[in-house]
């Protein structure tokens, strides 16, 4: 999952406080195998035939890169035998909400390979009742692996081959977070209320039917749900019809769902209401809790100009009858928002946008979100990978997919510069220990949660840009479409998809691709001019010794110099440099653009006049350039004086965008820097950076003013007053006094922007006014929003208490880790004892998934190595082997932080010393 040892605020990201979606920290601006792969079976290179089977040196690279975070090299694959295939599952449930379980009762079509006299399907926490084979008298013995989460049934006498009919009753538990059929409880002025939603990905529809529940193990599913007829029940398909029982009780009966993974599966019950619109023949709908509505029409605005625009693109229609985006209250430590087909889940605040509380960046994220999970009902849904080895097929493709979207609808936001913070997100892993291949071997449930990460997700869009790039644009949609429809209702693995795109473009785009997916790790390509050429090499960038290992890639490179008549293209590699012709007085800018996955090192002398020329390049190659030269100066590979330079040319002709990095930016080196004797001296120059800035933005939004300079302004105010500007801390607090006295003297969006300000900022009676605040909230939303700022005060006694109060009754239960995380922003190691120290408390606070990967995703904020032996201490006794790979980047970025502090900052205390002298 989300590494969010990723989200160390090194500056490569927004400092976290304002991050919101789980699997994108770097999006903060915004919103806010099997050990014997080549000797047995693996289907996920079965299906690519001999030819395509992995090279001995890509395994080599896989097995490799596994040793080098300390995994233990990969056992077997667990799944489950082949000899079994589900057809259709008619499932039939009655939830008991008030007692927090559930009775189930299902029939399942299954073909039966081969005479066998087992079954093993999976289940976990059920508990089964009768268990029936058609055709078989006898009933089975059952017995469970509650490891491996299967159920065996074994028959006296051996099951036939041919179609059979498995009917098993049983009982299992709603739960109190996000994991099977889970429920939420809300306030609301008629009292308490709860709501009963699924989250079954990766592998948890095994905890709300008996299943084979794998991706490749499509079936299809007709659900009966047995509930109070007041309530609104929800699934994949619309309703085909509803019986009413005795007892206020409905029986609702859903159209059979087409042939689908188990973990797409959805149903939700409670007292919603939906408004909906009819968009190309289909029902797009949005469900809210009941009173929401009013906060429901943006999205439905964005989800009926977006299934056009998608089906236009897949050259595929929409597949289902009705398309369902369903708001549900609290939160999760693990995802933000499932694409179900038919019925994409999102807690709240990642669909609904509430004009009072909603800001600018929430509209962004909000749109992006959908933007993914819509994009999933094609990729991800229809065509499915085959395991969880492929998961980039759906993350890093919806993550691309969001941008590409948003950029059609809102190209005034510039999505696309957006989307280079999320490639340096994936950098900053990718530049460490603990990284892996965008494709790696997944062995089980534990491993398939965490390779939801920044790799798969933000490297994996950061390929597929380039490779789309590389292709040209409409080349790669013909390859996609051709994917879609080869492979509809099916299963895929990557190179299913690189077949497609090299068949469309007859470009042979496969090695290209292997090397940016199977191999782990940064190209870096280094610039060297002398007289009148450019000569381009290949090496490795890393910011630790990871680096060491060299590899080879073969990179796109894209490369415009001033006087050019058109960029030179080409592939460049270790083993293969490039000379690109230029007149000697050119300025010549690499990866120009800025859409490949590389860093660029220029000779000290280019550097220097790419400096002088900054304000002339385009914003992304603006972006490009501070974003390697920072990651370069940290790293050591490059003086950081020529990143600090750079910031320094901070002015109002430059785009709101590359403003908003600088500040940033500046944040991130602010992080690093706490408590050292320079701290100081660099926040002053932060604050005489950033203030002619914030002095034409100004405070206030002006009529028609871009939503990048309403961005802008919020992201100047926030790093002002982290670099303790007084007036900037002095004025949020007289709008908060001012806010206290009179609500609506603060925007819906202002408001948030200062009530983050005065958090970070706050003195007791400060915390004591925003927990009033909280517990007075008017909506969920708003009240999980003002306890995780609680989190965020510099004060170390108020972060102590925001750490008790997340054990607190008081605090919705899905909220109080995020408290927790939010506290470790500034305090890690304190949030890392806490937790150590509460863990059983905490283990009950968040979903299974989330538990090898939260502890590390506090510790990875500290920048004291002393926290690497607390982790590794917690690893030891709670996280097992094969799910440490959150607490081995984690260590990384510890590692990282501090070796910034002690090598690099005073490398900055210099450049800061040398611009006083001057
Ligand atoms: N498929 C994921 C949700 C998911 C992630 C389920 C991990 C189970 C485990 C979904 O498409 C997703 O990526 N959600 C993101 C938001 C998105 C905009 C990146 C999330 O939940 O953070
Ligand atoms: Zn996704």
């Amino acid at each position: 999952m989300w590494s969010t040892a990723a989200s160390a605020c090194d500056g490569s990201t927004a400092c976290p406080v304002k991050c919101w979606s789980l699997k994108l920290r770097m999006y903060c601006h915004y919103r806010a195998g099997s050990g014997n792969i080549a000797a047995s079976p693996d289907p996920a290179w079965k299906k690519q035939g001999v030819d395509m089977q992995p090279s001995a040196l890509v395994l080599a690279l896989l097995l490799a890169s596994a040793s080098s975070v300390g995994l233990p090299a990969a056992p077997k694959r667990i799944v489950l035998p082949e000899n079994v295939m589900p057809e259709h599952y008619d499932l039939s449930i009655v939830p008991n909400a008030p007692a927090m379980t559930f009775t189930g009762s299902v029939m399942i079509v299954i073909d039966v390979k081969a005479p066998t006299t087992q079954l093993v399907l999976n289940a976990i926490d059920l508990v089964f009742g009768r268990v029936r084979l058609s055709g078989v008298a006898a009933a089975p013995t059952v017995s469970f692996d509650s490891e491996e989460q299967t159920a065996t049934l074994t028959f006296a006498a051996p099951v036939t081959a041919g179609q059979h009919t498995l009917a098993i009753e049983y009982v299992g538990k709603i739960n109190q977070n996000a994991a099977g059929l889970f429920a939420v409880d809300y306030d609301t002025p008629s009292g308490k209320q709860r709501a009963l939603f699924t989250q079954f990905e990766n592998s948890d529809a095994r905890r709300f039917v008996p299943c084979w529940d794998e991706p490749a193990r499509k079936a299809t599913f007709a659900l009966t749900a047995t509930v109070p007829a007041n309530g609104m029940a929800l699934s994949n398909t619309p309703i085909a019809n509803t019986e009413k029982l005795p007892d206020g009780l409905s029986r609702v009966h859903f159209v059979s769902s087409p042939r689908m993974s188990s973990y797409l599966l959805f149903f939700g019950f409670g007292d919603f209401e939906r408004i909906s619109r009819t968009v190309d023949g289909v029902d797009v709908g949005v469900v809210v809790k009941r009173g929401d509505i009013d906060k429901a029409y943006y999205a439905l605005d964005a989800a009926s100009k977006l299934l056009p625009y998608y089906e236009d693109y897949f050259a595929a229609k929409y597949a289902l009858p009705k398309l369902d985006l369903i708001a549900g209250p609290g939160e999760s430590q693990f995802f933000g928002a499932m694409e179900n087909w038919g019925a994409i889940f999102y807690f709240e605040r990642y669909l609904l946008i509430d004009p009072r509380i909603s800001t600018q960046a929430d509209e962004r994220s909000v749109y992006l979100v959908i933007a993914h999970e819509m994009s999933h009902q094609w990729f991800g849904d229809l065509v499915t990978m085959e395991w969880w080895d492929d998961l980039w097929l759906n993350e890093g493709f919806a993550s691309w997919m969001e941008f590409k979207a948003t950029d059609y609808f809102h190209p005034e936001w510039k999505p696309w510069l957006a989307a280079l913070d999320s490639k340096e997100g994936a950098m900053s892993v990718d530049a460490r220990n603990g990284t892996h291949p965008i494709i790696q071997p997944i062995h089980d449930v534990l491993q398939a949660n965490e390779a939801f990460d920044t790799i798969t997700y933000s490297k994996g869009q950061a390929v597929i840009r380039m490779l789309e790039d590389y292709l040209g644009a409409e080349v790669f949609r013909a390859g996609v479409r051709a994917y879609m429809k080869a492979n509809a209702y099916q299963n895929t693995a990557t190179d299913d998809f690189w077949r497609e795109l090299e068949a469309a473009s007859r470009i042979p785009v496969t090695g290209v691709a292997h090397d940016f997916t199977l191999q782990a790790g940064i190209p870096l390509i280094r610039v060297a001019a002398s007289g009148g050429r450019l000569r381009l090499t290949q090496e490795r960038f890393a910011a630790d010794e990871s680096g060491k290992a060299p590899i080879t890639w073969r990179v796109p490179v894209i490369e415009m110099h001033s006087g050019a008549a058109a960029p030179w293209h080409g592939l460049v590699s270790r083993d293969r440099a490039a000379t690109v012709a230029m007149a000697a007085a050119a300025v010549p800018i690499v990866n120009s653009a800025q859409t490949g996955y590389f860093r660029t090192h220029y000779d000290s002398a280019t550097m220097a006049r790419i400096v002088t020329d900054f304000r002339t390049l385009s914003t992304a190659d603006q972006l490009g350039l501070l974003n390697d030269s920072r990651a370069l100066g940290l790293s050591g590979a490059e003086p950081l004086g020529d990143f600090l330079d750079l910031t320094s040319q901070a002015a109002s002709d430059l785009d709101p965008l590359v403003l908003r990095t600088i500040a940033t930016q500046l944040q991130g080196l602010n992080f690093l820097y706490e408590g050292l004797p320079g701290q100081a001296s660099f926040k002053a120059y932060c604050r005489r950076v950033l203030n002619p800035v914030l002095a034409t933005t100004g405070w206030n939004k002006r009529p028609g003013e871009s939503q990048n300079v309403t961005l802008l302004r919020y992201e100047v105010l926030s790093a002002l007053s982290t670099c303790d500007d007084t007036v900037v801390i002095g004025e949020v607090q007289s709008r908060f006094i001012a806010y206290l006295k009179e609500p609506a003297s603060l925007s819906g969006d202002f408001r948030h922007n200062v009530l983050t300000i005065v958090a970070a900022h706050a003195d007791a009676a400060n915390w004591d006014q925003l927990r009033s605040l909280a517990i007075a909230a008017k909506s969920a939303m708003e009240q999980s929003q003002l306890y995780a700022l609680l989190g965020a005060a510099h004060d170390s006694d108020l972060a102590r208490r925001a750490l008790e109060l997340s054990l607190a009754v008081e605090v919705p239960l899905t909220t109080r880790p995020t408290i927790v995380s939010t506290v470790a922003r500034n305090y890690a190691e304190m949030a890392v004892d806490f937790v150590a120290t509460h863990s059983d408390a905490m283990d009950k606070l968040i979903e299974p998934a989330s538990r090898p990967s939260f502890l590390p995703s506090l510790a990875g904020n500290s920048r004291d190595l002393a926290t690497i032996t607390k982790l590794r201490a917690y690893a030891a006794r709670h996280i097992p082997e094969n799910a440490r790979g959150d607490a081995a980047k984690a260590e990384a970025a510890i590692t990282y932080n501090a070796k910034v502090r002690t090598e690099r900052l005073p490398e900055v205390d210099r450049w800061l010393a040398r611009q006083k002298a001057q």
